[in-house]
């Protein structure tokens, strides 16, 4: 016995499957350079396209002259609005259910904005041409401040919505407004207010930022004339989803549409949206008959594509004198820029905010969320998070810390005084969501022991009174964070993307020689799903993970699915993975009974192979079976070893985390060091340990730019002041700390591995355990909220208007 079950573990090692530390297949061709990224297709006469953009943020155009760039060898065609009128093509529609100018219809609304597209035999022709466009424009006045965009007198930004009194989400109340979302009880909520003991209240804004792919966006557009057939290779995070608004689009029907995703650079929402340049490279190639590639630069990554955040919240929080919470009320006014392209689920135009009320057992709630326009780059997506999780999460950490400062309680003592307890779940939020599971306490106390909690706070007491002393000029900040994400969006009755449901799909092919490969309806954009969802099907159908080939991101081979963000892969796509896994199972299932002339019930699975109860010799491997599936099979049974499944999810999943991050400021420079950074996450059941790692230490590295820096910086005038990598920031490996990441773990009841998602995780939780550490530095010296980022020229500023320094 005791050998036959070593053989069980040797085998299950061999398989790689859940929980092993597999390194990542993808690496053996990006280390050596071989990746395939759009950037690097060519085809033979393929063409360059590049735009003119609008130097103003809100301009009227009153004349165009192409003569010059025409006339310049090596230019094929200039694009304006006009010419794609004709074809209904100059306005496309967003993902928001509002429009967008492909191309600036009368009106330039932001800087940036496409407002014609050359084409030319190189991108270096193109470039020049660009420049020899003249555009006459006739300056307006620019709206940059959300908070000014429904004055009385604020200028129409909109020409063709002014007079629209209701809008893709509802009545609109001003010719800049896009929608107001409410949710919750107000009059419970008003009641809880009107009654507490105590009431914090603090304005917290949540600064526009960039998603900033190393990779920027790019397509290939290739019409084969004869058989009508387009061809669209491209940065797409879901590329199903362009198959199918390209059809809508052009009229092209679907089936003659091949829309692929190679390799991508990174995508973190910035690739889910659709942008002119697409657009314009698809009529181009259209029109002139051969491939053409568009591909943006650094800068206009920057200025036009889509930005994130941008969410200015106004809170209020109710609580007992003991720190209980008895309500929450928040309002957001959330700057859209020129159109609404946020890429959220379409009963969701702020995604999904109302998580505002966060980890913790909050009895009553109510959110409303303004939209408004302003002379500023469309998007609105979802940055390494889940629809607006990240706003949500940063809003109530913060105003978790304003109320312990309020009551002079410790914040991890006031957290674990409100978590959500263990016994409590599936809890229902006051505003509306079901929880899954979660073991909050558990982590957080692991968390706080991890770090010696009580340890550091007795050192800043210490550091306190030297600094008091004048013994030292570096204060000590302790911040902490509990989170809970929501991620893996649909379920489809609940979610949906201009329309189409958000379920995820797997399909796989087991070879008679017994390998196989999975095709799915997302796309790793570095996330490693080649390796990963290998790894999910080995413990499903006994085959090793390198036996599995996964492929993603071509519409004509992939079944349908809604593409890869806000974590959903993992909770959706993988959990199509495993149940098409269970179909192949039982298919072999019955196989296996027919060869060993038994009954399917008289058989039990054995890491790789079904064996006879009780009689473990007589066995039949998956191997003998995918070869059986091909030639001998019950009668009456198909041949061939495949199965497809199609997962609309019934819940969310909700992975949480508790994370502490300590700094040390000196207050005279306003440098802030971060000395620890501890990360506990709890993604329920670890597919790999070592890419939860990774995505752990990308997500952190991108938190940390976040809090600490990232600001995309407006002018009276709407000139992006920053809009090169040299003044927005980046971090790099210098400016990056270590980080110590640990786990607890809590499988969802409801997805077939108990897995949840954990890319945007660390996001979620790591912007709040910075911001809340910085402020927490100032926080003996009566400072409640000081806004991000927190760079050392903005900390410097916080610690003169505290009298600290002088300078
Ligand atoms: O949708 P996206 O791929 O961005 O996010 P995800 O579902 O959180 O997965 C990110 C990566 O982490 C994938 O390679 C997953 O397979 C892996 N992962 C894991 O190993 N275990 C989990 N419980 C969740 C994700």
């Amino acid at each position: 016995m005791t050998s036959e079950i070593e053989s069980s573990q040797a085998r299950t090692q061999k398989l790689e499957g859940l929980g092993t530390r597999r390194k990542r297949v993808e690496d053996i061709r990006f280390t050596q350079g071989k990746g395939n990224y759009v950037d690097d297709l060519k085809f033979p006469g393929m063409l360059f396209g590049g735009f003119v953009r609008s130097p103003y943020g809100h301009a009227r155009v009153k004349s165009i002259n192409k003569e010059a760039a025409i006339k310049l060898p090596g230019v094929k065609a200039v694009l304006t609005a006009e010419d794609l009128k004709p074809l209904k093509l100059h306005w496309m529609p967003t993902l928001a259910g509002d429009v967008q100018a492909v191309l600036a219809d009368e009106k330039v609304l932001f800087q940036g904005q496409e407002v014609a597209f050359v084409v030319a035999e190189d991108r270096y022709i193109a470039a020049d041409a660009v420049d020899l466009i003249e555009v006459d424009y006739e300056e307006l006045p620019a709206l940059v401040d959300p908070t000014r965009s429904m004055a009385g007198d604020a200028p129409v930004l909109r020409d063709d919505l002014k007079d629209k009194t209701s809008g893709a989400h509802g009545p609109r109340k001003h010719h800049n407004h896009v929608f107001t979302w409410e949710v919750g009880d107000a009059a419970g909520t008003a009641r809880a207010l009107a009654q507490a003991a105590v009431v914090a209240k603090e304005q917290i804004v949540y600064q526009r930022v960039h998603p900033c792919p190393l990779e920027t966006c790019g397509c290939v557009a290739s019409m084969n004339k004869v058989d009508g057939h387009l061809t669209l290779w491209g940065t797409f995070q879901a590329p199903h989803a362009v198959r199918t608004v390209a059809s809508l689009i052009s009229g092209i029907p679907e089936h003659k549409i091949r829309i692929v995703s190679p390799d991508i650079g990174g995508g973190f929402g910035n690739k889910v949206g659709v942008y002119p340049g697409y657009i314009c490279a698809i009529v181009a190639s259209i029109v002139l008959g051969v491939p053409v590639k568009w591909v943006e630069d650094r800068m206009e990554n920057l200025q036009a594509t889509a930005f994130a955040r941008d969410y200015h919240m106004t809170g209020e929080i109710a609580a007992s004198p003991d720190g209980r919470i008895t309500g929450l009320r928040c309002h957001v006014l959330a700057d859209h820029g020129a159109f609404d392209a946020c890429a959220d689920p379409t009963k969701y135009p702020a995604g999904f905010f109302s998580i505002c009320t966060g980890s913790y057992d909050i009895p009553v709630a109510h959110v409303t969320v303004d939209g408004v326009y302003t002379n500023k780059a469309p998007g609105g997506v979802a940055y390494r998070c889940s629809f607006r999780v990240t706003e949500a999460s940063y809003f109530i950490e913060r105003m978790i810390d304003v109320l312990a400062r309020k009551l002079a309680i410790d914040p991890a003592e006031i957290r674990r005084r409100n978590l959500i307890r263990k016994e409590q779940f599936p809890y229902r939020s006051a505003l509306g969501w079901e929880y899954d599971s979660g073991d909050y306490v558990t982590a957080l106390d692991k968390s706080l022991a991890a770090v010696d909690y009580a340890s550091l706070r007795d050192e800043q007491r210490r550091n306190r009174e030297a600094f008091a002393r004048g013994e030292t000029r570096r204060l000590m900040g302790i911040g902490v964070s509990f989170f809970t994400e929501i991620v893996g969006a649909g379920p489809i009755k609940n979610c949906d993307i201009l329309g189409l449901g958000m379920f995820d799909s797997c399909e796989i092919r087991v070879h008679p020689t017994g390998s196989a490969i999975a095709r799915l309806g997302t796309v790793s954009q570095g996330q490693g799903h080649a390796t990963t969802f290998a790894q999910i099907l080995a413990s499903e159908i006994g085959i090793p993970a390198e036996n599995i080939t996964i492929e993603e991101g071509d519409t004509d081979t992939a079944p349908y699915g809604l593409g890869t963000y806000g974590s959903r892969s993992t909770p959706v796509a993988g959990a199509a993975a495993a149940m098409a896994g269970r179909k192949i199972r039982a298919k072999a299932q019955m196989i296996a009974a027919y060869l060993l002339e038994v009954h399917d019930d008289d058989l039990e699975w054995d890491v790789d192979r079904f064996r006879v109860k009780g009689v473990p010799e007589m066995s039949k491997t998956m191997t003998e079976l995918a070869f059986a599936a091909y030639n001998n099979v019950p009668p009456g049974m198909e041949p061939g070893l495949e199965a497809v499944s199609y997962y609309d999810p019934p819940n969310m999943t909700y992975p949480f985390g508790a994370y502490v991050c300590v700094v040390d400021i000196d207050v005279d420079t306003g440098v802030t060091e971060i000395r620890r950074f501890y990360a506990l996450d709890d993604c329920g059941t670890r597919i790999n340990p070592m890419i939860i790692e990774g995505q752990v230490h990308g997500g952190l590295t991108e938190a940390l730019a976040i809090a600490m820096a990232q600001e995309m910086d407006y002018d009276e005038y709407g000139n992006l002041k920053n809009a090169s990598l040299l003044d927005f920031f980046l971090p790099t490996a210098v400016e990056t700390p270590s980080w110590e990441t640990d786990y607890t773990t809590t499988p969802s009841p409801h997805h077939p591995i108990g897995a949840k998602g954990v890319g945007e995780s660390p996001n979620v939780g790591g912007v709040s355990a910075f911001s809340n550490a910085v402020n927490d530095a100032f926080a003996h010296l009566g400072l409640t909220h000081t806004a991000m980022p927190h760079d050392h020229w903005r900390v410097w500023k916080t610690a003169q208007s505290l009298g600290l320094t002088t300078g």
